[in-house]
């Protein structure tokens, strides 16, 4: 399958109006989320993309690295929202994965809080969301988004119990240029609904596997065990506690304690 990006492959005929009308490709780089970073401050307009076949000082989240060889997707989109949005951007995001995924492989995905895409349990995508915050005033914010499309997990047996690709879990390679459009599609109709006032939260919540399990959630030194009970507006995690008392986490990294995932 010939797979090969361009920016002109990318933006040619795009169904959208400012997402992705303006795409810088590299076939390598170290992290799209630097770049996208360097193009806000030159006053890069919103909706350009960034967008490498590899790189390497992929970001992860809590300052991981993100393994981003070839054939897999690397990507992030600079936006320019009112502050009031930054929370709604993650969610925004998962959703505009799932529903490109879906429609372009016809494979069922899930979210795992805060940011994860899973296939059976196994995540196959990662966002990262930066921002530039002045006082109340938002200078960029940033979606990173890795998918693994064509990476076969084989290659790679440290990751393969927890991570998936597209292609391991169809048998077959898939179209990254395929995936991209109908994402940058998404993107920017999600963020056009949540502008005017659609919520993203109850779309986001339903997809959630993570509510209603017993999970342990780490960030920086602590470890909070409990029933993942709920998750608010702003996207934080209600957690009961054994002790019955009930802690909110605005970030972390979860652990399914009664799956061990
Ligand atoms: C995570 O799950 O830890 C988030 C991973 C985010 C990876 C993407 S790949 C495109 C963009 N550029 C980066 O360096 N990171 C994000």
């Amino acid at each position: 399958m010939a797979d090969s990006l361009s920016s002109a492959a990318i933006t040619a005929s795009l169904a959208t109006r400012f997402i992705g009308q303006r795409v810088i490709y590299y076939p390598r780089l170290t992290s799209t989320m630097e770049v996208a970073k360097r193009e806000a401050k030159r006053g890069a307009v919103e909706g350009t993309v960034i967008v490498a076949d590899e790189q390497t000082a992929g970001k992860g989240r809590i300052k991981r690295i993100w393994l981003s060889p070839r054939g897999n997707i690397a990507l992030s989109i600079i936006l320019h929202p009112d502050l009031v949005y930054l929370p709604a951007l993650v969610m925004l995001a998962s959703l505009a994965v799932v529903y490109s995924i879906e429609t372009v492989t016809g494979l069922k995905l899930q979210l795992k809080w805060p940011n994860d895409v899973l296939i059976n349990g196994k995540k196959v995508c990662g966002i990262l969301i930066g921002s530039d915050v002045r006082g109340n005033r938002v200078d960029c914010a940033i979606i990173g988004i890795g998918i693994n499309v064509n990476l076969r997990l084989a290659d790679f047996p440290e990751l393969s119990p927890i991570a998936t690709s597209l292609a391991d879990e169809l048998g077959r390679e898939v179209s990254r240029l395929d995936i991209i459009r109908h994402l940058l599609v998404e993107v920017e109709r999600l963020y056009l609904a949540l502008l005017s006032g659609e919520s993203l939260y109850e779309p986001w919540r339903d997809r959630l596997v993570t509510l209603g399990r017993m999970v342990q959630v780490g960030w920086g030194k602590n470890r909070y065990e409990g029933i993942a009970e709920s998750v608010a507006r702003d996207g934080s995690l209600r957690l009961r506690r054994p002790d019955g008392s009930l802690t909110t986490v605005v970030a972390g990294d979860v652990t399914l304690r009664d799956h061990e995932r």
